[in-house]
């Protein structure tokens, strides 16, 4: 999706939102790990259901610099061909515009036995460090150190080891997963992610040839292969959109079926939307979901998967602003997640922040006026904001909406809300 920085959403109030609609593919959180676990297995990979999010862009072009042909051969289709020899150096004019392009440094260290990955540094939501990164490669027999702004790796044969994370971390998990599929021997990689994503990235790692097992528990286990396969993958339902119109129509109003997406990926969420008043049950091909009136104000903690994702707090706070009473949020994975607070603030939200901690205490109605987002999911709190404010709210600066969202104003606008992106 290309725009110009000038673009911006308008958003008024409008009626509850109706209707079905299929959640795009799952590019920024899964399929670009894929795409990146693609350097490991020489030769043609296709992506299906990978819509063209901004973040696509970027890894295709850290790709294109590590040495792969990659092009789009649909309108969400693409192609990688890492058959040719491979340059094991991720720029960092690419990788500072996209944190997931350090994704990069275990398929390269397995596939090229070295990686030099510019460190992307901290960004709008924390510092987020690198350490169990590295220490994990360590302990499969790399070199791993930082120098001059690089993460330089190196390893004549990772071996396979016992890795126990200090915390499940998502990149450490994956970048590990990927580092051991063809290392030599068994690696156990303890307290590791159990996110969908990291499930699915399994999946595909298996279906080129990789042997592993417990993916999606806290323990996973591969034994190392000579070689993979390249293959094609179909990308899975985006449950952080999904998760984020459950929650427009929690703050909207109304009844909503989404198409693809699976409930017990967000299980937590729907939890906590039940406990609101919304009612959100599975259904044969996706989730339903009907909500009536304020929510109830529910407090919320984010935890690692299966809890409740960091993903969802932002806009969780959205619908704490509009709810019937008090709420507490409280934000346990990044330390500068609540920086879009400020800007909800000025749309007539009651929020006070202390460290991890947000006290939301609901009133009636926020009062539309322009607003920027600092990152994509602060982005679409604003626009779901938006839904339940009075007169118009303009969302600024949606080149972070669009790094992660296929369309968030087309979606919310198929479903009736009142929302037209505007070329400013
Ligand atoms: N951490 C460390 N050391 C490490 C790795 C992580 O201290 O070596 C800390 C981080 O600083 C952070 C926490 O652990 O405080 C969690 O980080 P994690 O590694 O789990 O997150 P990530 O892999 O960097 C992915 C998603 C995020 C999502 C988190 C948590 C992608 C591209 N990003 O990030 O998505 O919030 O997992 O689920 O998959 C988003 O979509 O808006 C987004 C930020």
């Amino acid at each position: 999706m290309s725009e110009s920085p000038a673009e911006y959403f308008r958003i008024r109030p409008g009626a509850p939102l109706e209707g079905e609609i299929k959640v795009s593919g799952a590019t920024k959180n899964s399929g670009l790990k894929q795409l990146a676990a693609a350097i490991l297995a020489p030769g043609v990979s296709v992506f299906h259901n990978m819509p063209p999010v901004l973040d696509a862009t970027v890894m295709i072009e850290v790709m294109r610099a590590l040495g792969a042909r990659v092009e789009w051969v649909g309108p969400e289709t693409l192609e990688v061909d890492t058959g040719g020899d491979l340059v094991p150096e991720a720029p960092y004019e690419l990788v500072s515009k996209m944190r997931a392009s350090v994704n990069v440094l275990g398929p390269l260290l397995g596939r090229c036995g070295s990686a030099r990955v510019a460190l992307p540094g901290g960004d709008a939501i924390g510092s987020r460090r690198l350490d169990m990164h590295l220490r994990g490669l360590e302990a499969m027999g790399a070199e791993a150190h930082i120098e001059h702004g690089f993460i330089e790796a190196r390893a004549s044969a990772l071996r396979g080891a016992r890795i126990v994370l200090e915390f499940p971390s998502v990149g450490a998990t994956e970048n590990l997963l990927t580092a051991a599929v063809l290392a030599k021997g068994k690696t156990v990689i303890d307290n590791a992610a159990r996110e969908p994503e990291i499930t699915a990235l399994s999946a595909y790692l298996t279906r080129m040839g990789a042997q592993i097992t417990g993916a999606g528990t806290s323990t996973i286990e591969v034994d190392g292969v000579d070689e993979l396969v390249p293959v094609e993958a179909e990308l899975m339902a985006d449950r952080i959109e999904a998760g984020t119109l459950l929650m427009a129509c929690g703050i909207a109003g109304g009844e909503i079926s989404l198409i693809g997406p699976r409930l017990e990926h967000i299980e937590m969420l729907t939890l906590k939307l039940g406990a609101m008043g919304m009612k959100v049950s599975p259904t044969a091909d996706g989730i339903w979901a009907f909500s009536r009136g304020r929510p109830n104000a529910v407090d919320i903690a984010t935890l690692p998967h299966p809890g409740f994702a960091t993903d969802f707090m932002p806009t969780a706070v959205s619908l704490a602003a509009v709810s019937c009473g008090s709420a507490i949020i409280t934000e346990n994975l990044f330390d500068g997640r609540f920086g879009f607070v400020a800007e909800l603030c000025r749309m007539g939200a009651d929020i006070r922040t202390e460290g991890r901690h947000a006290v939301v205490r609901g009133v009636p109605r926020l009062s539309g006026c322009p607003v920027r987002a600092t990152d994509v999911r602060a982005g679409a709190a604003l626009v779901l904001a938006g839904l339940a404010a009075e007169g118009e709210t303009e969302v600024h600066d949606v080149v972070h909406v669009d790094r992660g969202y296929r369309d968030l104003p087309g979606a919310l606008a198929a479903l009736g809300a009142d929302i037209t992106r505007v070329n400013g």
